[in-house]
Protein backbone atom coordinates (compact mmCIF):
# COMPACT_ATOMS: atom_id res chain seq x y z
CA UNK A 1 0.00 0.00 0.00
CA UNK A 2 2.79 2.41 1.00
CA UNK A 3 4.48 1.57 -2.17
CA UNK A 4 1.61 2.26 -4.34
CA UNK A 5 1.11 5.42 -2.50
CA UNK A 6 4.73 6.50 -3.31
CA UNK A 7 4.46 5.52 -7.10
CA UNK A 8 1.40 7.03 -7.05
CA UNK A 9 2.85 10.10 -5.52
CA UNK A 10 5.65 9.75 -8.17
CA UNK A 11 3.40 9.67 -10.98
CA UNK A 12 1.49 13.08 -10.08
CA UNK A 13 4.96 14.41 -9.74
CA UNK A 14 6.27 13.68 -12.85
CA UNK A 15 2.79 14.06 -14.57
CA UNK A 16 2.79 17.80 -13.56
CA UNK A 17 6.85 18.17 -13.83
CA UNK A 18 5.91 16.82 -17.75
CA UNK A 19 3.05 19.02 -17.45
CA UNK A 20 4.92 22.04 -17.38
CA UNK A 21 6.11 21.14 -20.57
CA UNK A 22 3.59 19.81 -22.36
CA UNK A 23 1.11 21.34 -24.87
CA UNK A 24 -2.18 20.20 -25.95
CA UNK A 25 -2.81 19.42 -29.68
CA UNK A 26 -6.28 17.99 -30.74
CA UNK A 27 -6.04 14.55 -32.99
CA UNK A 28 -6.84 15.93 -36.21
CA UNK A 29 -4.06 17.34 -36.35
CA UNK A 30 -2.22 14.19 -36.73
CA UNK A 31 -3.79 13.74 -40.06
CA UNK A 32 -1.26 13.09 -43.37
CA UNK A 33 1.98 12.66 -41.60
CA UNK A 34 3.99 9.83 -42.78
CA UNK A 35 6.83 11.18 -40.72
CA UNK A 36 5.93 12.18 -37.80
CA UNK A 37 8.69 15.54 -36.60
CA UNK A 38 8.46 14.97 -32.67
CA UNK A 39 7.19 12.56 -30.10
CA UNK A 40 3.27 12.24 -28.91
CA UNK A 41 2.23 11.89 -25.18
CA UNK A 42 -1.05 10.66 -24.32
CA UNK A 43 -2.44 10.18 -20.45
CA UNK A 44 -2.51 6.67 -18.95
CA UNK A 45 -2.98 6.00 -16.03
CA UNK A 46 -2.50 9.57 -14.81
CA UNK A 47 0.94 9.43 -16.64
CA UNK A 48 1.85 10.87 -19.68
CA UNK A 49 3.74 7.83 -22.23
CA UNK A 50 4.71 8.87 -25.72
CA UNK A 51 1.97 7.10 -27.87
CA UNK A 52 3.75 7.94 -30.58
CA UNK A 53 7.06 7.72 -31.47
CA UNK A 54 9.15 10.64 -33.61
CA UNK A 55 9.22 9.61 -37.43
CA UNK A 56 6.28 7.20 -37.01
CA UNK A 57 4.00 7.23 -40.12
CA UNK A 58 0.23 7.60 -39.24
CA UNK A 59 -2.93 6.91 -41.00
CA UNK A 60 -6.55 6.91 -40.95
CA UNK A 61 -6.43 3.41 -39.02
CA UNK A 62 -3.32 4.48 -36.11
CA UNK A 63 -5.42 7.86 -35.45
CA UNK A 64 -8.35 5.31 -35.02
CA UNK A 65 -6.71 2.96 -32.55
CA UNK A 66 -5.64 6.36 -30.57
CA UNK A 67 -9.55 7.08 -30.55
CA UNK A 68 -10.80 3.77 -29.85
CA UNK A 69 -8.32 3.50 -26.68
CA UNK A 70 -9.32 6.85 -25.67
CA UNK A 71 -6.61 8.89 -26.37
CA UNK A 72 -8.18 11.66 -27.03
CA UNK A 73 -6.41 14.64 -25.51
CA UNK A 74 -2.90 14.30 -26.86
CA UNK A 75 0.39 16.20 -26.31
CA UNK A 76 3.55 17.48 -27.59
CA UNK A 77 6.51 18.82 -26.01
CA UNK A 78 6.41 22.63 -26.13
CA UNK A 79 9.78 22.84 -27.36
CA UNK A 80 8.63 20.68 -30.29
CA UNK A 81 5.48 22.53 -31.23
CA UNK A 82 6.70 24.60 -34.00
CA UNK A 83 8.31 21.67 -35.45
CA UNK A 84 4.80 20.01 -35.97
CA UNK A 85 3.50 22.95 -37.05
CA UNK A 86 6.13 23.62 -39.44
CA UNK A 87 5.43 19.83 -41.30
CA UNK A 88 1.77 20.66 -41.76
CA UNK A 89 2.41 24.40 -43.12
CA UNK A 90 4.89 22.53 -45.35
CA UNK A 91 1.98 19.70 -46.55
CA UNK A 92 -0.20 22.25 -46.82
CA UNK A 93 1.93 24.28 -49.54
CA UNK A 94 2.81 20.84 -51.56
CA UNK A 95 -0.81 20.17 -51.85
CA UNK A 96 -1.79 23.36 -52.29
CA UNK A 97 0.50 23.54 -55.60
CA UNK A 98 -0.62 20.53 -56.96
CA UNK A 99 -4.09 20.33 -56.58
CA UNK A 100 -4.41 19.85 -60.47
CA UNK A 101 -2.91 16.51 -59.93
CA UNK A 102 -3.88 13.10 -59.07
CA UNK A 103 -7.44 12.75 -57.77
CA UNK A 104 -9.57 15.53 -57.18
CA UNK A 105 -11.51 14.59 -54.58
CA UNK A 106 -8.90 13.43 -52.29
CA UNK A 107 -6.83 15.85 -53.28
CA UNK A 108 -9.73 18.30 -51.96
CA UNK A 109 -10.28 16.01 -48.78
CA UNK A 110 -6.53 16.91 -48.02
CA UNK A 111 -6.53 20.61 -48.71
CA UNK A 112 -9.53 21.63 -47.00
CA UNK A 113 -8.57 19.61 -43.74
CA UNK A 114 -4.83 21.13 -43.88
CA UNK A 115 -6.21 24.38 -44.19
CA UNK A 116 -8.20 24.00 -41.49
CA UNK A 117 -5.48 22.74 -39.26
CA UNK A 118 -3.85 26.16 -40.67
CA UNK A 119 -6.59 27.85 -39.88
CA UNK A 120 -6.17 26.63 -35.84
CA UNK A 121 -2.46 28.06 -35.95
CA UNK A 122 -3.43 31.51 -37.71
CA UNK A 123 -6.24 32.39 -35.20
CA UNK A 124 -3.40 31.11 -32.44
CA UNK A 125 -1.07 33.73 -33.97
CA UNK A 126 -2.70 35.93 -36.34
CA UNK A 127 0.07 38.51 -36.70
CA UNK A 128 2.16 36.20 -38.18
CA UNK A 129 2.87 37.34 -41.73
CA UNK A 130 4.33 33.95 -42.92
CA UNK A 131 0.94 31.52 -41.51
CA UNK A 132 -1.70 34.29 -43.26
CA UNK A 133 0.08 34.44 -46.49
CA UNK A 134 0.31 30.57 -46.75
CA UNK A 135 -3.54 30.56 -45.60
CA UNK A 136 -4.35 33.04 -48.07
CA UNK A 137 -2.56 31.62 -51.21
CA UNK A 138 -4.06 27.94 -49.62
CA UNK A 139 -7.29 29.83 -50.00
CA UNK A 140 -7.21 31.27 -53.49
CA UNK A 141 -6.12 28.37 -55.09
CA UNK A 142 -9.17 26.51 -53.02
CA UNK A 143 -11.18 28.79 -54.66
CA UNK A 144 -10.28 28.13 -58.13
CA UNK A 145 -10.69 24.06 -57.67
CA UNK A 146 -13.63 24.63 -56.38
CA UNK A 147 -14.80 26.90 -59.42
CA UNK A 148 -13.76 24.03 -61.45
CA UNK A 149 -15.46 21.22 -59.42
CA UNK A 150 -18.59 22.09 -58.35
CA UNK A 151 -19.53 18.41 -58.33
CA UNK A 152 -16.89 17.48 -55.64
CA UNK A 153 -18.88 20.05 -53.38
CA UNK A 154 -21.47 17.98 -51.84
CA UNK A 155 -18.84 14.71 -51.51
CA UNK A 156 -16.14 17.06 -50.11
CA UNK A 157 -18.68 18.86 -47.74
CA UNK A 158 -19.86 15.24 -46.18
CA UNK A 159 -16.22 13.67 -45.95
CA UNK A 160 -15.13 17.48 -44.15
CA UNK A 161 -18.22 17.51 -41.58
CA UNK A 162 -17.32 13.70 -40.43
CA UNK A 163 -13.69 15.13 -39.37
CA UNK A 164 -15.33 17.42 -36.92
CA UNK A 165 -13.13 20.27 -36.99
CA UNK A 166 -14.02 22.57 -34.31
CA UNK A 167 -16.56 24.68 -35.66
CA UNK A 168 -14.83 28.30 -35.27
CA UNK A 169 -12.51 26.75 -38.39
CA UNK A 170 -14.90 24.79 -39.65
CA UNK A 171 -17.53 27.57 -40.28
CA UNK A 172 -15.51 30.36 -42.24
CA UNK A 173 -15.02 27.44 -44.85
CA UNK A 174 -18.33 25.91 -45.02
CA UNK A 175 -19.95 29.16 -45.27
CA UNK A 176 -17.60 30.18 -47.85
CA UNK A 177 -17.94 26.71 -50.09
CA UNK A 178 -21.86 27.32 -50.36
CA UNK A 179 -21.10 31.31 -51.43
CA UNK A 180 -18.99 29.97 -54.06
CA UNK A 181 -21.72 27.70 -55.17
CA UNK A 182 -23.99 29.94 -55.10
CA UNK A 183 -22.17 32.49 -56.94
CA UNK A 184 -21.31 30.29 -59.46
CA UNK A 185 -24.63 28.87 -60.07
CA UNK A 186 -26.00 32.75 -60.35
CA UNK A 187 -23.81 33.49 -63.10
CA UNK A 188 -23.73 37.05 -62.03
CA UNK A 189 -19.96 37.09 -60.64
CA UNK A 190 -16.58 37.23 -63.00
CA UNK A 191 -14.04 34.56 -61.91
CA UNK A 192 -11.78 36.86 -59.93
CA UNK A 193 -15.23 38.22 -58.12
CA UNK A 194 -16.11 35.04 -56.95
CA UNK A 195 -12.48 34.75 -56.00
CA UNK A 196 -12.41 37.99 -53.96
CA UNK A 197 -15.87 36.79 -52.83
CA UNK A 198 -14.53 33.81 -51.56
CA UNK A 199 -11.45 34.67 -50.09
CA UNK A 200 -13.78 37.59 -48.26
CA UNK A 201 -15.71 35.44 -47.05
CA UNK A 202 -12.98 32.84 -45.82
CA UNK A 203 -11.11 35.27 -43.79
CA UNK A 204 -14.09 37.60 -42.34
CA UNK A 205 -13.90 36.12 -38.93
CA UNK A 206 -10.84 35.89 -38.19
CA UNK A 207 -11.13 38.24 -35.50
CA UNK A 208 -12.76 35.64 -33.77
CA UNK A 209 -9.08 34.87 -32.74
CA UNK A 210 -9.49 37.88 -29.76
CA UNK A 211 -11.00 34.93 -27.56
CA UNK A 212 -9.46 31.52 -26.90
CA UNK A 213 -11.03 28.47 -29.06
CA UNK A 214 -12.39 26.58 -25.87
CA UNK A 215 -14.27 29.26 -25.14
CA UNK A 216 -16.91 29.26 -27.90
CA UNK A 217 -17.83 25.72 -26.66
CA UNK A 218 -19.23 27.48 -23.43
CA UNK A 219 -23.31 28.05 -23.19
CA UNK A 220 -22.25 32.06 -21.88
CA UNK A 221 -19.66 34.00 -22.71
CA UNK A 222 -18.79 36.36 -19.91
CA UNK A 223 -19.31 40.33 -20.61
CA UNK A 224 -16.01 41.00 -21.53
CA UNK A 225 -15.98 38.22 -23.90
CA UNK A 226 -19.47 39.11 -25.45
CA UNK A 227 -17.73 42.74 -26.18
CA UNK A 228 -14.81 41.03 -27.96
CA UNK A 229 -17.01 38.61 -29.90
CA UNK A 230 -19.24 41.77 -31.07
CA UNK A 231 -16.66 43.35 -32.34
CA UNK A 232 -15.34 40.39 -34.41
CA UNK A 233 -15.88 41.77 -37.65
CA UNK A 234 -14.01 45.33 -37.65
CA UNK A 235 -10.99 43.30 -35.40
CA UNK A 236 -10.98 41.55 -38.85
CA UNK A 237 -10.10 44.18 -40.69
CA UNK A 238 -7.71 45.68 -38.11
CA UNK A 239 -6.32 42.00 -38.54
CA UNK A 240 -6.26 41.77 -42.19
CA UNK A 241 -5.50 45.78 -43.22
CA UNK A 242 -2.72 46.35 -45.83
CA UNK A 243 -2.10 42.68 -45.19
CA UNK A 244 -4.29 40.74 -47.67
CA UNK A 245 -4.68 41.96 -51.78
CA UNK A 246 -8.45 42.53 -51.21
CA UNK A 247 -9.45 45.89 -52.28
CA UNK A 248 -11.81 48.50 -49.73
CA UNK A 249 -15.31 47.18 -50.91
CA UNK A 250 -14.46 44.11 -49.60
CA UNK A 251 -13.17 45.12 -46.15
CA UNK A 252 -16.02 46.66 -46.22
CA UNK A 253 -18.17 43.65 -46.79
CA UNK A 254 -16.21 41.74 -43.55
CA UNK A 255 -16.65 45.09 -41.23
CA UNK A 256 -20.56 44.50 -42.34
CA UNK A 257 -21.18 40.86 -42.28
CA UNK A 258 -23.10 40.84 -38.95
CA UNK A 259 -25.10 43.83 -39.72
CA UNK A 260 -28.49 42.72 -39.85
CA UNK A 261 -29.76 42.71 -36.46
CA UNK A 262 -32.22 40.19 -37.42
CA UNK A 263 -29.39 38.21 -38.89
CA UNK A 264 -27.72 38.67 -35.93
CA UNK A 265 -30.03 37.16 -34.06
CA UNK A 266 -29.88 33.93 -35.36
CA UNK A 267 -25.75 33.45 -35.08
CA UNK A 268 -24.55 32.03 -31.82
CA UNK A 269 -23.65 34.90 -29.71
CA UNK A 270 -23.55 37.88 -32.42
CA UNK A 271 -26.94 40.01 -31.06
CA UNK A 272 -25.12 43.50 -30.56
CA UNK A 273 -22.91 43.65 -34.11
CA UNK A 274 -24.34 46.56 -35.53
CA UNK A 275 -26.80 49.16 -34.29
CA UNK A 276 -30.33 48.19 -36.07
CA UNK A 277 -30.84 50.73 -39.26
CA UNK A 278 -27.04 51.61 -39.40
CA UNK A 279 -25.76 49.88 -42.32
CA UNK A 280 -27.22 49.92 -45.72
CA UNK A 281 -25.48 46.71 -47.07
CA UNK A 282 -24.83 45.85 -50.90
CA UNK A 283 -25.84 42.47 -52.33
CA UNK A 284 -23.00 40.91 -51.89
CA UNK A 285 -22.34 41.62 -48.11
CA UNK A 286 -26.13 40.01 -48.14
CA UNK A 287 -24.79 36.61 -49.59
CA UNK A 288 -21.93 36.36 -47.37
CA UNK A 289 -23.95 37.06 -44.84
CA UNK A 290 -26.58 34.78 -45.46
CA UNK A 291 -24.31 31.88 -47.00
CA UNK A 292 -23.02 32.11 -42.89
CA UNK A 293 -26.43 32.16 -41.27
CA UNK A 294 -27.31 28.94 -43.44
CA UNK A 295 -24.01 26.98 -42.71
CA UNK A 296 -24.13 27.83 -38.90
CA UNK A 297 -27.80 27.22 -38.77
CA UNK A 298 -27.48 23.88 -40.41
CA UNK A 299 -24.72 22.62 -38.46
CA UNK A 300 -24.60 21.69 -34.47
CA UNK A 301 -22.74 23.18 -31.60
CA UNK A 302 -21.29 22.07 -28.40
CA UNK A 303 -24.78 24.02 -26.83
CA UNK A 304 -27.69 23.91 -29.23
CA UNK A 305 -28.35 20.99 -32.25
CA UNK A 306 -28.48 21.83 -35.62
CA UNK A 307 -31.75 23.60 -37.15
CA UNK A 308 -33.15 21.56 -40.45
CA UNK A 309 -32.38 23.73 -44.21
CA UNK A 310 -36.11 24.86 -44.58
CA UNK A 311 -35.93 26.83 -40.81
CA UNK A 312 -32.49 28.01 -42.33
CA UNK A 313 -33.92 29.17 -46.14
CA UNK A 314 -37.22 30.13 -44.45
CA UNK A 315 -35.22 33.02 -42.30
CA UNK A 316 -33.10 33.95 -45.07
CA UNK A 317 -36.55 34.33 -47.35
CA UNK A 318 -37.48 37.39 -44.52
CA UNK A 319 -34.21 38.87 -44.82
CA UNK A 320 -33.53 39.83 -48.49
CA UNK A 321 -36.69 37.77 -50.80
CA UNK A 322 -38.30 40.99 -50.85
CA UNK A 323 -35.62 43.03 -52.11
CA UNK A 324 -33.78 39.95 -54.12
CA UNK A 325 -37.03 37.98 -55.08
CA UNK A 326 -34.67 36.26 -58.22
CA UNK A 327 -31.43 35.62 -55.98
CA UNK A 328 -33.24 34.20 -53.36
CA UNK A 329 -34.53 31.41 -55.65
CA UNK A 330 -31.14 30.98 -56.74
CA UNK A 331 -29.89 30.50 -53.19
CA UNK A 332 -33.32 27.33 -52.65
CA UNK A 333 -32.70 25.73 -55.37
CA UNK A 334 -28.51 25.65 -54.96
CA UNK A 335 -29.27 23.95 -51.47
CA UNK A 336 -32.02 21.70 -52.69
CA UNK A 337 -29.72 20.34 -55.61
CA UNK A 338 -26.85 20.22 -52.96
CA UNK A 339 -29.21 18.53 -50.31
CA UNK A 340 -31.61 16.55 -51.86
CA UNK A 341 -30.38 16.01 -55.62
CA UNK A 342 -31.15 11.93 -56.61
FE1 LIG B 1 -18.75 36.64 -38.23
Amino acid sequence: MVQFKASHAFNLLERNHLAFQLTPISVRELLFITDLPCDVYGLENDTFKIVLKRRSYINKEVIKGLIQKGQHELYLAHSERESLIQYQQDNLRKVTRSLSVGDPLEKGKKVLNLLTINMEYLYRDPTNDETLSLQYQSAKNLSSFLAANIDLHEPLYKSYIQMKHHFVFSQPLLSSIFLLGVLKMSHLFNAKDVENLFITSYFKDIGMSAIPTEKYDQIELDDEEKKLLSRHASHSVNILQGRLTLGPQYLTIIENHHSFSLLAKELDYFSKSSKQGEVVAGFETILVCVMDVIAAMISGRPFRPASNLFDALELVKILMSEQYPQEFKIIVTYFKNFFFRK
